[in-house]
Protein backbone atom coordinates (compact mmCIF):
# COMPACT_ATOMS: atom_id res chain seq x y z
CA UNK A 1 0.00 0.00 0.00
CA UNK A 2 1.22 3.68 -0.46
CA UNK A 3 -0.92 6.42 -0.98
CA UNK A 4 -2.04 8.78 2.01
CA UNK A 5 -5.48 6.32 2.17
CA UNK A 6 -3.73 3.68 2.44
CA UNK A 7 -1.47 5.30 5.21
CA UNK A 8 -4.03 6.27 6.93
CA UNK A 9 -5.82 2.84 6.90
CA UNK A 10 -2.91 0.89 8.32
CA UNK A 11 -2.88 3.55 11.37
CA UNK A 12 -6.13 2.34 11.88
CA UNK A 13 -5.24 -1.26 12.30
CA UNK A 14 -5.38 -1.43 16.16
CA UNK A 15 -8.98 0.18 16.13
CA UNK A 16 -10.04 -1.94 13.38
CA UNK A 17 -8.83 -5.13 15.17
CA UNK A 18 -10.88 -4.16 18.14
CA UNK A 19 -13.78 -3.19 16.27
CA UNK A 20 -14.05 -5.89 15.17
CA UNK A 21 -13.25 -8.22 18.35
CA UNK A 22 -16.18 -6.39 20.46
CA UNK A 23 -18.66 -7.51 17.41
CA UNK A 24 -17.12 -10.79 17.17
CA UNK A 25 -17.71 -11.68 21.14
CA UNK A 26 -21.18 -10.61 20.91
CA UNK A 27 -23.14 -12.45 17.49
CA UNK A 28 -26.93 -12.09 16.85
CA UNK A 29 -28.75 -14.31 14.53
CA UNK A 30 -30.63 -12.78 11.49
CA UNK A 31 -33.69 -10.50 12.59
CA UNK A 32 -31.97 -9.89 15.97
CA UNK A 33 -28.95 -7.55 15.34
CA UNK A 34 -30.26 -4.95 18.42
CA UNK A 35 -26.82 -4.77 20.35
CA UNK A 36 -25.41 -5.45 16.91
CA UNK A 37 -26.62 -2.19 15.51
CA UNK A 38 -26.74 0.17 18.90
CA UNK A 39 -22.76 -0.82 18.88
CA UNK A 40 -22.57 0.28 15.39
CA UNK A 41 -25.13 3.52 15.51
CA UNK A 42 -22.76 4.84 19.01
CA UNK A 43 -19.16 4.65 17.05
CA UNK A 44 -21.40 6.57 13.71
CA UNK A 45 -22.30 8.96 16.62
CA UNK A 46 -18.40 9.61 17.73
CA UNK A 47 -16.94 9.81 14.40
CA UNK A 48 -19.62 12.55 13.74
CA UNK A 49 -22.35 11.13 11.89
CA UNK A 50 -26.10 10.65 12.94
CA UNK A 51 -27.20 7.44 11.53
CA UNK A 52 -30.18 6.94 10.66
CA UNK A 53 -31.68 3.91 12.93
CA UNK A 54 -34.01 0.67 12.60
CA UNK A 55 -34.38 2.02 8.51
CA UNK A 56 -37.09 -0.25 6.96
CA UNK A 57 -38.41 -2.23 10.08
CA UNK A 58 -35.27 -3.53 10.34
CA UNK A 59 -31.68 -3.10 12.40
CA UNK A 60 -30.40 -2.28 9.54
CA UNK A 61 -28.71 1.33 10.01
CA UNK A 62 -27.72 4.26 7.44
CA UNK A 63 -25.04 7.23 7.36
CA UNK A 64 -24.97 9.58 4.91
CA UNK A 65 -22.16 12.38 4.35
CA UNK A 66 -20.98 14.75 1.61
CA UNK A 67 -22.35 16.78 -1.25
CA UNK A 68 -25.93 16.89 -1.45
CA UNK A 69 -25.43 17.97 -5.22
CA UNK A 70 -24.53 14.27 -6.82
CA UNK A 71 -25.90 10.65 -6.92
CA UNK A 72 -24.14 8.71 -4.21
CA UNK A 73 -21.75 5.78 -3.43
CA UNK A 74 -23.43 3.51 -1.62
CA UNK A 75 -21.06 0.92 0.35
CA UNK A 76 -22.96 -1.80 2.10
CA UNK A 77 -21.52 -4.39 4.67
CA UNK A 78 -24.32 -7.00 6.38
CA UNK A 79 -24.27 -7.27 10.46
CA UNK A 80 -25.82 -10.93 11.53
CA UNK A 81 -24.16 -13.99 12.82
CA UNK A 82 -24.70 -17.60 12.27
CA UNK A 83 -26.80 -20.41 14.51
CA UNK A 84 -22.90 -22.33 14.89
CA UNK A 85 -21.45 -22.79 18.13
CA UNK A 86 -17.48 -21.42 17.86
CA UNK A 87 -14.83 -23.68 18.31
CA UNK A 88 -11.75 -21.44 17.70
CA UNK A 89 -10.73 -21.07 21.22
CA UNK A 90 -9.66 -17.46 20.72
CA UNK A 91 -9.61 -14.87 23.49
CA UNK A 92 -12.39 -12.61 21.89
CA UNK A 93 -14.83 -15.97 20.77
CA UNK A 94 -18.25 -15.88 20.84
CA UNK A 95 -20.31 -15.42 24.05
CA UNK A 96 -23.24 -16.52 23.20
CA UNK A 97 -23.55 -20.01 23.33
CA UNK A 98 -24.58 -21.45 19.46
CA UNK A 99 -23.82 -17.83 17.80
CA UNK A 100 -21.20 -17.61 16.04
CA UNK A 101 -19.65 -15.08 13.36
CA UNK A 102 -18.72 -17.58 10.98
CA UNK A 103 -19.00 -15.21 7.80
CA UNK A 104 -17.02 -12.87 8.59
CA UNK A 105 -19.81 -9.88 9.05
CA UNK A 106 -18.07 -8.80 11.83
CA UNK A 107 -15.41 -8.02 9.67
CA UNK A 108 -17.10 -5.99 7.18
CA UNK A 109 -18.54 -3.67 9.73
CA UNK A 110 -15.36 -3.17 11.30
CA UNK A 111 -13.78 -2.28 7.60
CA UNK A 112 -17.24 -0.21 7.04
CA UNK A 113 -16.61 1.74 10.32
CA UNK A 114 -13.19 2.39 9.76
CA UNK A 115 -13.90 3.93 6.02
CA UNK A 116 -16.10 6.55 7.48
CA UNK A 117 -13.81 6.95 10.48
CA UNK A 118 -11.25 7.93 6.98
CA UNK A 119 -14.04 9.85 4.94
CA UNK A 120 -15.66 11.76 7.78
CA UNK A 121 -11.79 13.27 7.67
CA UNK A 122 -11.78 13.72 4.30
CA UNK A 123 -15.51 15.03 3.95
CA UNK A 124 -14.39 18.38 2.35
CA UNK A 125 -12.47 15.96 -0.79
CA UNK A 126 -16.15 14.37 -1.23
CA UNK A 127 -16.97 14.72 -4.96
CA UNK A 128 -20.34 13.00 -4.50
CA UNK A 129 -22.31 12.11 -1.35
CA UNK A 130 -21.66 8.19 0.32
CA UNK A 131 -23.93 6.61 2.37
CA UNK A 132 -22.83 3.78 4.53
CA UNK A 133 -25.06 1.20 4.85
CA UNK A 134 -25.26 -1.63 7.56
CA UNK A 135 -27.93 -4.52 6.96
CA UNK A 136 -28.85 -6.55 8.84
CA UNK A 137 -30.57 -10.23 8.03
CA UNK A 138 -27.93 -11.78 5.29
CA UNK A 139 -27.96 -14.65 6.03
CA UNK A 140 -31.52 -15.88 5.99
CA UNK A 141 -34.59 -15.47 3.90
CA UNK A 142 -35.90 -13.21 2.94
CA UNK A 143 -33.07 -11.10 3.35
CA UNK A 144 -32.63 -7.78 5.11
CA UNK A 145 -31.69 -5.63 1.87
CA UNK A 146 -35.38 -5.20 -0.18
CA UNK A 147 -36.80 -3.65 3.32
CA UNK A 148 -34.16 -0.90 3.25
CA UNK A 149 -34.50 -0.53 -0.60
CA UNK A 150 -38.41 -0.23 -0.01
CA UNK A 151 -37.21 2.29 2.69
CA UNK A 152 -35.60 4.25 -0.59
CA UNK A 153 -32.06 3.69 0.89
CA UNK A 154 -30.99 3.42 -3.00
CA UNK A 155 -33.11 6.80 -3.93
CA UNK A 156 -30.30 8.76 -5.73
CA UNK A 157 -27.61 6.31 -5.38
CA UNK A 158 -25.14 6.10 -8.42
CA UNK A 159 -23.64 3.03 -7.82
CA UNK A 160 -23.38 0.71 -4.66
CA UNK A 161 -20.40 -1.74 -3.83
CA UNK A 162 -19.98 -4.70 -1.61
CA UNK A 163 -17.07 -5.74 0.29
CA UNK A 164 -16.84 -9.97 1.53
CA UNK A 165 -14.45 -11.14 3.49
CA UNK A 166 -12.93 -14.77 1.81
CA UNK A 167 -11.22 -17.07 3.50
CA UNK A 168 -11.12 -19.04 0.28
CA UNK A 169 -8.78 -16.57 -0.79
CA UNK A 170 -4.97 -15.82 0.69
CA UNK A 171 -4.44 -12.36 2.20
CA UNK A 172 -3.65 -9.53 0.19
CA UNK A 173 -6.11 -10.64 -2.76
CA UNK A 174 -9.41 -9.36 -3.78
CA UNK A 175 -11.26 -11.10 -6.25
CA UNK A 176 -14.56 -10.76 -8.13
CA UNK A 177 -16.31 -11.37 -11.46
CA UNK A 178 -18.38 -8.95 -14.09
CA UNK A 179 -21.85 -10.01 -14.72
CA UNK A 180 -23.32 -13.27 -12.75
CA UNK A 181 -21.19 -13.58 -9.82
CA UNK A 182 -23.72 -15.90 -7.43
CA UNK A 183 -26.24 -18.29 -8.33
CA UNK A 184 -30.14 -17.76 -7.89
CA UNK A 185 -31.93 -20.45 -5.64
CA UNK A 186 -35.27 -21.69 -5.96
CA UNK A 187 -36.10 -24.72 -3.60
CA UNK A 188 -39.21 -26.72 -4.48
CA UNK A 189 -41.51 -29.40 -3.16
CA UNK A 190 -44.11 -32.05 -5.58
CA UNK A 191 -46.32 -34.32 -3.57
CA UNK A 192 -48.00 -36.31 -5.69
CA UNK A 193 -51.17 -37.50 -4.15
CA UNK A 194 -52.40 -41.20 -6.09
CA UNK A 195 -54.41 -43.87 -4.94
CA UNK A 196 -53.13 -46.54 -2.46
CA UNK A 197 -54.08 -49.83 -2.87
CA UNK A 198 -52.50 -53.77 -2.95
CA UNK A 199 -49.56 -54.33 -4.65
CA UNK A 200 -50.41 -56.87 -6.15
CA UNK A 201 -53.47 -54.91 -8.16
CA UNK A 202 -51.74 -51.86 -9.27
CA UNK A 203 -54.59 -51.88 -11.74
CA UNK A 204 -57.16 -50.61 -9.24
CA UNK A 205 -54.88 -47.74 -7.56
CA UNK A 206 -52.84 -44.80 -8.64
CA UNK A 207 -49.48 -45.33 -8.32
CA UNK A 208 -47.50 -42.48 -7.01
CA UNK A 209 -43.88 -43.79 -6.49
CA UNK A 210 -44.38 -44.41 -10.77
CA UNK A 211 -45.75 -40.90 -11.22
CA UNK A 212 -42.68 -39.51 -9.04
CA UNK A 213 -39.74 -41.97 -10.84
CA UNK A 214 -41.21 -40.65 -14.47
CA UNK A 215 -40.81 -36.86 -12.94
CA UNK A 216 -37.66 -37.34 -12.03
CA UNK A 217 -36.52 -38.04 -15.31
CA UNK A 218 -38.66 -35.49 -16.82
CA UNK A 219 -37.01 -32.63 -14.92
CA UNK A 220 -33.50 -33.51 -16.53
CA UNK A 221 -34.97 -32.07 -19.50
CA UNK A 222 -35.39 -28.11 -17.97
CA UNK A 223 -31.55 -28.02 -17.82
CA UNK A 224 -30.81 -30.32 -21.05
CA UNK A 225 -33.99 -29.08 -23.16
CA UNK A 226 -35.73 -25.66 -22.15
CA UNK A 227 -32.51 -23.47 -22.14
CA UNK A 228 -30.40 -22.52 -24.64
CA UNK A 229 -26.79 -23.91 -23.98
CA UNK A 230 -25.39 -20.82 -23.19
CA UNK A 231 -27.57 -20.43 -19.79
CA UNK A 232 -26.95 -22.15 -16.58
CA UNK A 233 -29.62 -24.43 -15.03
CA UNK A 234 -28.93 -26.82 -11.98
CA UNK A 235 -32.17 -28.72 -10.77
CA UNK A 236 -31.46 -31.65 -8.57
CA UNK A 237 -34.06 -33.46 -7.11
CA UNK A 238 -32.58 -34.31 -3.47
CA UNK A 239 -35.70 -35.84 -1.52
CA UNK A 240 -37.96 -38.90 -2.65
CA UNK A 241 -39.99 -39.94 0.02
CA UNK A 242 -43.39 -42.71 -0.65
CA UNK A 243 -44.44 -45.68 1.24
CA UNK A 244 -43.82 -47.98 4.28
CA UNK A 245 -44.48 -51.93 3.11
CA UNK A 246 -43.46 -54.14 0.58
CA UNK A 247 -46.99 -55.06 -0.37
CA UNK A 248 -48.91 -51.87 -0.26
CA UNK A 249 -48.95 -48.69 -3.08
CA UNK A 250 -48.58 -45.63 -1.24
CA UNK A 251 -50.99 -42.96 -1.36
CA UNK A 252 -48.77 -39.96 -1.49
CA UNK A 253 -44.69 -39.63 -2.42
CA UNK A 254 -43.07 -36.08 -1.94
CA UNK A 255 -39.87 -35.24 -4.16
CA UNK A 256 -38.21 -31.68 -2.81
CA UNK A 257 -34.93 -30.39 -4.17
CA UNK A 258 -33.26 -27.44 -5.38
CA UNK A 259 -33.01 -25.28 -8.73
CA UNK A 260 -30.22 -22.46 -9.09
CA UNK A 261 -29.76 -20.33 -12.43
CA UNK A 262 -27.54 -17.43 -12.82
CA UNK A 263 -30.37 -15.49 -14.70
CA UNK A 264 -33.83 -14.01 -13.44
CA UNK A 265 -35.08 -14.93 -17.14
CA UNK A 266 -33.96 -18.08 -17.00
CA UNK A 267 -35.03 -19.17 -13.46
CA UNK A 268 -38.44 -18.37 -14.60
CA UNK A 269 -38.08 -20.66 -17.59
CA UNK A 270 -37.25 -23.24 -15.43
CA UNK A 271 -39.50 -22.53 -12.74
CA UNK A 272 -42.42 -22.47 -15.04
CA UNK A 273 -41.16 -26.04 -16.94
CA UNK A 274 -41.22 -27.41 -13.49
CA UNK A 275 -44.49 -26.85 -12.92
CA UNK A 276 -45.46 -27.58 -16.48
CA UNK A 277 -44.09 -31.20 -16.34
CA UNK A 278 -45.46 -32.07 -12.37
CA UNK A 279 -48.69 -30.85 -13.79
CA UNK A 280 -48.80 -32.61 -16.95
CA UNK A 281 -46.92 -35.92 -15.83
CA UNK A 282 -49.49 -36.58 -12.84
CA UNK A 283 -52.28 -35.94 -15.58
CA UNK A 284 -51.26 -38.12 -17.59
CA UNK A 285 -51.54 -40.90 -14.74
CA UNK A 286 -54.70 -39.98 -13.19
CA UNK A 287 -52.39 -38.31 -10.30
CA UNK A 288 -52.78 -35.02 -8.24
CA UNK A 289 -50.21 -32.62 -7.66
CA UNK A 290 -48.85 -30.30 -5.39
CA UNK A 291 -45.92 -27.79 -6.28
CA UNK A 292 -44.79 -25.69 -3.70
CA UNK A 293 -41.86 -23.20 -4.70
CA UNK A 294 -39.45 -21.51 -2.24
CA UNK A 295 -37.70 -18.73 -4.21
CA UNK A 296 -34.52 -17.64 -2.54
CA UNK A 297 -32.13 -14.51 -3.36
CA UNK A 298 -31.72 -14.15 -7.07
CA UNK A 299 -29.01 -14.41 -9.10
CA UNK A 300 -26.22 -11.41 -7.92
CA UNK A 301 -25.26 -9.94 -11.54
CA UNK A 302 -22.13 -7.57 -10.77
CA UNK A 303 -22.34 -4.85 -13.24
CA UNK A 304 -19.09 -5.07 -15.59
CA UNK A 305 -17.98 -1.28 -15.66
CA UNK A 306 -18.80 -0.89 -11.91
CA UNK A 307 -16.28 -4.11 -11.40
CA UNK A 308 -13.86 -2.43 -13.62
CA UNK A 309 -13.84 1.11 -11.35
CA UNK A 310 -13.76 -1.35 -8.33
CA UNK A 311 -10.34 -2.63 -9.73
CA UNK A 312 -9.33 0.77 -10.86
CA UNK A 313 -9.77 1.95 -7.08
CA UNK A 314 -8.08 -1.24 -5.99
CA UNK A 315 -4.75 -0.55 -7.85
CA UNK A 316 -5.12 2.91 -6.38
CA UNK A 317 -4.38 1.38 -3.00
CA UNK A 318 -1.46 -0.99 -3.96
CA UNK A 319 -3.36 -4.04 -5.24
CA UNK A 320 -1.10 -5.73 -8.30
CA UNK A 321 -2.16 -7.71 -11.41
CA UNK A 322 -1.25 -10.86 -9.36
CA UNK A 323 -3.51 -10.46 -6.36
CA UNK A 324 -6.78 -9.37 -8.51
CA UNK A 325 -8.22 -12.38 -9.24
CA UNK A 326 -11.53 -12.97 -11.88
CA UNK A 327 -13.60 -15.75 -9.76
CA UNK A 328 -15.38 -18.93 -11.04
CA UNK A 329 -18.84 -17.73 -10.69
CA UNK A 330 -19.52 -19.08 -6.96
CA UNK A 331 -23.01 -21.75 -6.32
CA UNK A 332 -24.13 -19.63 -2.63
CA UNK A 333 -26.85 -16.76 -2.77
CA UNK A 334 -26.48 -13.26 -1.24
CA UNK A 335 -29.09 -10.59 -0.52
CA UNK A 336 -27.09 -7.91 -2.23
CA UNK A 337 -28.15 -9.29 -5.51
CA UNK A 338 -31.33 -7.13 -4.91
CA UNK A 339 -29.27 -3.92 -4.51
CA UNK A 340 -27.58 -4.91 -7.72
CA UNK A 341 -31.37 -5.79 -9.23
CA UNK A 342 -31.78 -1.86 -9.05
CA UNK A 343 -28.36 0.17 -9.51
CA UNK A 344 -24.82 -0.65 -11.19
CA UNK A 345 -23.34 -2.68 -8.58
CA UNK A 346 -20.17 -4.54 -7.70
CA UNK A 347 -20.04 -7.40 -4.90
CA UNK A 348 -16.04 -7.69 -4.31
CA UNK A 349 -14.25 -10.68 -2.08
CA UNK A 350 -11.87 -9.75 -0.22
CA UNK A 351 -8.79 -12.70 0.95
CA UNK A 352 -8.21 -13.34 4.46
CA UNK A 353 -7.03 -16.82 4.29
CA UNK A 354 -3.54 -17.56 5.90
CA UNK A 355 -2.87 -21.21 7.42
CA UNK A 356 0.39 -19.85 9.08
CA UNK A 357 -2.34 -18.06 11.44
CA UNK A 358 -4.94 -20.91 11.79
CA UNK A 359 -7.35 -19.37 9.04
CA UNK A 360 -8.05 -21.62 6.76
CA UNK A 361 -10.86 -22.73 7.39
CA UNK A 362 -14.31 -22.78 5.61
CA UNK A 363 -16.45 -20.01 5.87
CA UNK A 364 -19.62 -21.19 8.17
CA UNK A 365 -17.67 -23.20 9.70
CA UNK A 366 -17.29 -23.53 13.68
CA UNK A 367 -12.97 -22.77 13.26
CA UNK A 368 -13.88 -20.16 10.62
CA UNK A 369 -11.39 -16.90 10.84
CA UNK A 370 -9.85 -14.48 9.28
CA UNK A 371 -6.43 -12.86 8.73
CA UNK A 372 -7.05 -9.42 10.95
CA UNK A 373 -4.67 -7.69 8.76
CA UNK A 374 -7.07 -7.99 5.68
CA UNK A 375 -9.09 -5.25 7.44
CA UNK A 376 -6.62 -1.92 7.05
CA UNK A 377 -6.72 -3.45 3.35
CA UNK A 378 -10.30 -3.25 2.94
CA UNK A 379 -10.81 -0.40 4.57
CA UNK A 380 -8.43 1.92 2.10
CA UNK A 381 -10.28 0.00 -0.58
CA UNK A 382 -13.91 1.02 0.75
CA UNK A 383 -12.68 4.47 1.21
CA UNK A 384 -11.15 5.09 -2.15
CA UNK A 385 -14.36 3.70 -3.79
CA UNK A 386 -16.14 6.37 -2.04
CA UNK A 387 -13.05 9.16 -2.96
CA UNK A 388 -12.32 8.13 -6.46
CA UNK A 389 -13.48 10.23 -9.20
CA UNK A 390 -15.26 7.72 -11.47
CA UNK A 391 -15.32 10.80 -14.23
CA UNK A 392 -18.22 10.23 -17.39
CA UNK A 393 -21.70 9.20 -16.87
CA UNK A 394 -21.69 9.20 -12.90
CA UNK A 395 -24.60 11.73 -12.31
NI1 LIG B 1 -21.48 -13.74 4.40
Amino acid sequence: MSNSVCDAARQLHERLTAWRRTLHADPELSGHEERTAGFVARQLRELGYQPEERVGGTFGLVAALGPGTRRAVALRADMDALPIAEETGLAFASRSPGVMHACGHDAHMAMLLGTAQLLYQRRNELKRPVKLIFQAHEEQRPGGAQPLIAAGVLDNVARIFGLHIWSEMPLGTLGTRGGAFMSGVTDFRIAITGRGGHAAMPHQGVDPIVVGAELVTALQTVASRSVAMTDNVVLSVTQFHAGSANNVLPEAAELRGTLRTLDEAVRAVAERRLRELAEGIAAAHRAAVEIELFPGYPPLVNDPDTVARALAAARTVGFNDDQLQTLPVQGGGEDFAYYAQKVPAALLFLGARNPAKGCNYPHHHPRFDIDEDALPLGTALLTQLALGDDGEGFG
